[in-house]
């Protein structure tokens, strides 16, 4: 894959984008379960979301966390297994907001002779679900970080690139032809950098069939929920009369856009909906799997807040500015890489003091006193190989009301519970699901609720957690998890790649 620039004219007006081969959004990787692939990238990193990388570390891709920025003219190999996964997940870059303009579908189709868990759809499309700014993103994201303000938002969502029908600008929207009375299998992916996303089509159900690349129990919905860095695959039915059905979706804070026609018929979808909605649609899946894998004990019981903090800030008009943090600890990037400093046992570069709890108890979710002042730090979590992990998110409203989408690099995690208000430690567990909970890499953190995960610890390496707001990343809304190599003959990290690009 080359990273080249590419003139792109969109909303009326052309700049030069960054692209992989040319193309907005970039090309698919196909690729079967269990499949070993190799990506020879040039010019730029780029992370391959969701895809567990089994003691393949240093393939992962985020910039300063597994690996140093690709220089141009350079290239790197990422050869890594595919291993357990089957559906849809994206890969994009990892480094600043190039993600918006980069990135593209990851398509893993079962094992031969392993049919889908559902009757096999007639075709399959991918809707990737983007965002576009008519300015520069370098320029958005300065605003965003020098400022301490909040980015502009976007100039419009896209469909597969397409910003849709514009008023005073003759730009297109995106059409999905369907034959009336087949089925579609759609690979749902939301890529935009900053906006939660409801999508639905005017007068269908769709049914949800695999989040994240796990299959789900079939559920049947209206709207689907996907938020950036989340993948769902859901069945369409091409079932009602023939004619033209929109397709639309809708910010869970922006104003609502639609575009994108389908097979004229208008709905009036579900906007701003309240918390219990937002509950509702984390509790809709399970696993197909019974019973599942999930840890019933736990070795390392995590409490983290999950929010928007302040911190000192001279330069700006306010005397302080907007900062990301995990119990109070606004994330600093090192300037090298992480897993380089772990391997090499370079000191200096981080420490792992990281805080299993936020330093203080407060109403989280109630009104102040708020605790919103954070600290910078390199700080990670150790855990040792093959511990049991459970990490209550903790989402604080204090300052932004804003639900955070929290990813975690290197595992599929099952979401166990969710509730509106401050965590019980006594009253809520006992509410958790640990029969078939789904299994993510990305899950929504209520503005003024929780979300409760469980993980094994069984991948040796660095694994960045962090928010997939792209505003919020860039803020300090992010962590990273050491792993410890076991003791048996594969549960170490093997040696850097002699391609490795270097700081
Ligand atoms: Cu899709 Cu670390 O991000």
């Amino acid at each position: 894959m080359q990273v080249v620039l590419r003139n792109t004219t969109k909303l009326c007006s052309t700049k030069p984008i960054v692209t992989v081969n040319g193309h907005f959004p970039g090309p698919t990787l196909y690729a079967r379960e269990d499949d070993n692939v190799v990506v020879r990238v040039t010019n730029h990193l780029l992370y391959r979301h969701g895809v567990r990388q089994v003691r393949t570390g240093w393939a992962d891709g985020p910039a300063y966390v597994t690996q140093c920025p690709i220089q141009p003219g350079k290239n790197y190999v990422y050869n890594f297994t595919l291993t357990g996964q089957r559906g849809t997940l994206l890969w994009h870059a990892h480094i600043s907001w190039l993600r918006a303009t980069l990135h593209g579908a990851i398509v893993i189709l079962p094992k031969k002779s392993f049919p889908y868990p559902f009757p096999k759809p007639h075709a399959e499309k991918i809707i990737i679900l983007g965002e576009w700014w008519k300015a520069d993103v370098e320029n958005v994201v300065n605003e965003a970080t020098q400022a301490g303000l909040p980015p502009n938002v976007s100039d419009a969502h896209t469909i597969n690139g397409f910003p849709g029908p514009f008023p005073n600008c003759s730009s297109q929207g995106y059409t999905l032809h369907v034959e009336s009375g087949k089925t579609y299998l759609l690979r749902i992916i939301n890529a935009a950098l900053n906006d939660e996303l409801f999508f639905k089509i005017a007068g269908h159900k769709l049914t949800v069939v695999e989040a994240d690349a796990v299959y789900t129990k079939p559920f049947e919905t209206d709207t689907i929920f996907v938020s950036p860095g989340q993948t769902t695959n859901a069945i369409l039915k091409a079932d009602k009369p023939i004619g033209n059905y929109l397709i639309y979706y809708s910010s869970i804070i922006n104003s609502p856009n639609c575009s994108n026609i389908i097979l004229n018929q208008h709905s009036t979808p579900q906007r701003n909906p309240n918390n219990k909605k937002f509950i509702d649609s984390l509790k809709s899946l399970n696993s197909i799997q019974y019973p599942t894998k999930v840890p019933l004990t736990v070795d390392h019981s995590l409490l983290f807040t999950i929010g928007v903090g302040l911190n000192p800030c001279d330069t700006c008009a306010s005397g302080s500015k907007l900062v990301g943090n995990i119990n109070n600890v606004t994330f600093d990037m090192p300037s090298v890489a992480l897993l380089e400093a772990h391997y090499h046992n370079i000191k200096g570069v981080f420490t792992d003091d990281f805080p299993a709890k936020p330093p203080v108890v407060f109403n989280y979710t109630g009104p102040s006193p708020a605790n919103i002042q954070t600290m910078n730090g390199t700080r990670l979590y150790r855990l040792s190989y093959n511990s049991s992990v459970q990490i209550v998110l903790q989402g604080t409203g204090v300052i932004a009301p804003e639900s955070h989408p929290t990813h975690l690099h290197g595992f599929n995690f099952y979401v166990i519970g969710s509730g509106l208000g401050n965590f019980d430690p006594v009253k809520d567990p006992k509410l958790f699901n640990l029969v078939d909970p789904v299994e993510r890499n990305t899950i929504g953190v209520p503005t003024a609720g929780w979300t409760a995960i469980r993980f094994r610890a069984d991948n040796p390496g660095i694994w960045f957690l962090h928010c997939h707001l792209e505003v919020h990343t860039t803020w300090g809304l992010k962590m990273a998890f050491i792993v410890d190599n076991g003791f048996g003959p594969n549960e170490s990290l093997p040696p850097p790649p002699n391609d490795l690009p270097q700081c």
